[in-house]
């Protein structure tokens, strides 16, 4: 499970509002992996989570192309990166590898954290010169 801790707000309120949720619903696929370890709900949750990503990279995109902030193509990137993965982890449940799941969710909890706490925090000085907060 990932607990929110302070140390991951970047100090604007709508974007820790999206991280906070996306922690929620990584902790829901980690306790349907250990309390039940459903494949119907795991693939549901793993699902939800690609929707959550979709929404909450968009967030943060668009803010970048408004705010011009130079590291934008890099950000993209990362974000896309994990899409791309998050997909084709779907699929491998999707096709009854459930063994495979803890290690899915072992990446998910690692990449967010440290996506958090590195590359998002970089476009904090640029969100909150122009008025984020
Ligand atoms: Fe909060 Fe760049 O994802």
């Amino acid at each position: 499970m990932i607990e929110w801790d302070d140390k991951f707000s970047v100090g604007i309120s709508r974007i820790d509002d999206e991280h906070k949720q996306f922690i929620d619903i990584i902790n829901k696929a980690i306790a349907i992996k250990e309390h039940h370890d459903n494949p119907e709900e795991l693939k549901e949750v793993l699902h939800s989570i690609t929707m959550y990503a979709i929404t909450h990279f968009a967030t943060e995109e668009n803010y970048m192309i408004e705010f011009n902030y130079p590291e934008y193509q890099y950000h993209k990137e990362e974000h896309h990166d994990f899409s791309r993965k998050v997909i084709e982890y779907c699929e491998r449940v999707a096709d009854g590898d459930t063994q495979f799941a803890n290690k899915i969710l072992e990446y998910l909890k690692q990449w967010l954290v440290n996506h958090i706490q590195v590359t998002d925090r970089k476009y904090i000085d640029c969100f909150k010169r122009n008025g984020l907060k």
